[in-house]
């Protein structure tokens, strides 16, 4: 069954870059002159997802508002005709009527209860979810290049990134079984291991595809890691079931929910953004020689 819908779980409280995060959703920092998430959503709809399922809490209703029309706004900038370009920058961040679903998290209880928030809107079909606070760049779209995998194993697939060796230990990493090309069938996966009993340096990186038997997992998953509910217990039992897939993705990852990757995503964004370009490169220059 073909991917048709994604679930963007936007309800956390981004507490690594507090104060920041206080009053405006982490998923809505800006890298460059967009948000943080407009890329990850622009990643999804160009791996041809028709409906996304945002999983929202409290204080993070500026994330409806930023996908819906600003009527005024809008209408101000109309009268200018200095102003069409950013009009039509304004306008494009608009998704298709029908095309989103906004469901509410009311506490942050881990990201395998924000996804099982979804479960009603996804219903019996396999899906997507998608870490909003990290940016691929990526051509094709990392979720794209997943769709396409899955299309051809089905199953679950997630995307890994490879890390140096000496940094296995801070993230989640898999256990491969065999491996065809970018595709490496997996046999389990661990969280922070240490380096030398890391079954591999392939760190989970924020996408998954699932098939929906991991909503009845959900359901009744405890708390684990820093007492939270946590997708990956649920797809370590899920995986006890069905075979399970990572996708080493071609492209390159920036997680905006730590400082240093929230900047190097800046960094990295404004040297290709055709306004800024230039002035990146002096600035850095500048700085790089000391101030
Ligand atoms: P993170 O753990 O990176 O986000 O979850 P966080 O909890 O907001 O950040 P820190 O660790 O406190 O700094 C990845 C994504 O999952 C969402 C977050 O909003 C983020 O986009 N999330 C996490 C939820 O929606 N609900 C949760 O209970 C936890």
């Amino acid at each position: 069954m073909a991917i048709k819908k994604a679930v963007l779980p936007v309800a956390g409280h981004g507490t690594r870059v507090l104060p920041a995060t206080k009053s405006i959703p982490k998923e809505l920092l800006p890298v460059v002159d967009q948000p943080a998430l407009q890329y990850v959503v622009d990643e999804v709809l160009a791996a041809g997802i028709e409906h996304i399922v945002f999983v929202t809490g409290r204080g993070k209703g500026a994330i409806e508002d930023y996908f819906d029309e600003a009527y005024e706004l809008e209408h101000s900038l109309a009268q200018k005709s200095s102003k069409a370009e950013i009009l039509k920058d304004v306008q494009r961040t608009k998704l298709p009527a029908g095309a989103a679903s906004f469901t509410r998290q009311q506490a942050p209880l881990g990201l395998g209860h924000a996804v099982w928030c979804a479960k009603d809107i996804i219903g019996d079909e396999p899906f997507a979810v998608v870490l909003p606070d990290v940016i691929v760049r990526a051509k094709p779209s990392c979720l794209a290049q997943m769709v396409a995998a899955y299309d051809k194993v089905g199953g679950n697939v997630i995307a890994v990134d490879p890390v140096p060796e000496e940094r296995v230990s801070s993230y989640g990493v898999i256990a491969p079984k065999s491996r065809d090309g970018r595709l490496v069938e997996m046999s389990g996966m661990v969280e922070k291991p240490p380096r030398e009993e890391a079954p591999s340096n392939l760190k989970i990186t924020g996408r998954y595809i699932l098939q929906p038997d991991i909503f009845e997992l959900l359901e009744d998953q405890g708390k684990g890691a820093g007492g939270e509910i946590q997708l990956t217990d649920a797809m370590v039992r899920l995986m006890e079931k069905q075979a399970f897939y990572a996708y080493e993705f071609e492209g390159e990852e920036f997680d905006c929910g730590s400082k240093a990757g929230y900047f190097e995503a800046v960094v990295a964004h404004a040297l290709e953004h055709p306004e800024t370009a230039e002035a990146a490169r002096a600035i850095l220059k500048k700085y790089a020689a000391g101030g």
